[in-house]
């Protein structure tokens, strides 16, 4: 079979590109373990209020100015609610749901995660300026799912 040059040159371009995409990706996921988030944590749902550490939701220092939020979100609300922190604290927000799907958002960060009945969601933020930041749910679960919000107030 004849080939155009031109033609054996895009072939390995082409070849080329696809083999660097395969080799970049494995690097990523094998050598760097660049995966995406897997939900590998698991907890019955039904078991919730009894499951560790959702049996008892609040917010535990873990460092100097760093702290654990375990959070329960169900229809329609969190557990516990307003919590405060000071300022430059880093959180890491760990929650599950009770009964269905929620969102978990925090507008203006990068705090956006979904919340899955048999799930836990982890997502780690810094508060470097104080204010009075709004969680909502932006899944929508129910009727009363515009009401499901709390606060983080950092101070
Ligand atoms: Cu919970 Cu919408």
């Amino acid at each position: 079979m004849h080939l155009h040059r031109y033609e054996k040159i895009w072939l390995m371009l082409g070849t080329g590109a696809l083999a660097l995409f395969i080799v970049i990706l494995s690097v990523n996921a094998f050598a760097m373990g660049m995966t995406p988030p897997s939900h590998m944590e698991m907890i019955d749902p039904k078991k919730v209020d009894q499951t560790a550490p959702f049996d008892k939701p609040g917010l535990k220092k873990i460092g100097p100015n760093e702290y654990e939020l375990v959070m329960v979100s169900f229809a329609f609300g969190y557990q516990p609610g307003n919590v405060e922190v000071p300022k430059g604290a880093k959180v890491t927000f760990i929650t599950t749901s009770k009964d269905v799907v929620h969102g978990f958002q925090i507008p203006g960060t990068n705090v956006n995660t979904m919340v899955l009945p048999g799930h836990v969601s982890k997502i780690t933020h810094t508060f470097d300026e104080p204010g009075k930041f709004l969680i909502l749910c932006n899944e929508y679960c129910g009727a009363g799912h515009q009401i499901m919000a709390t606060h983080v107030i950092v101070k």
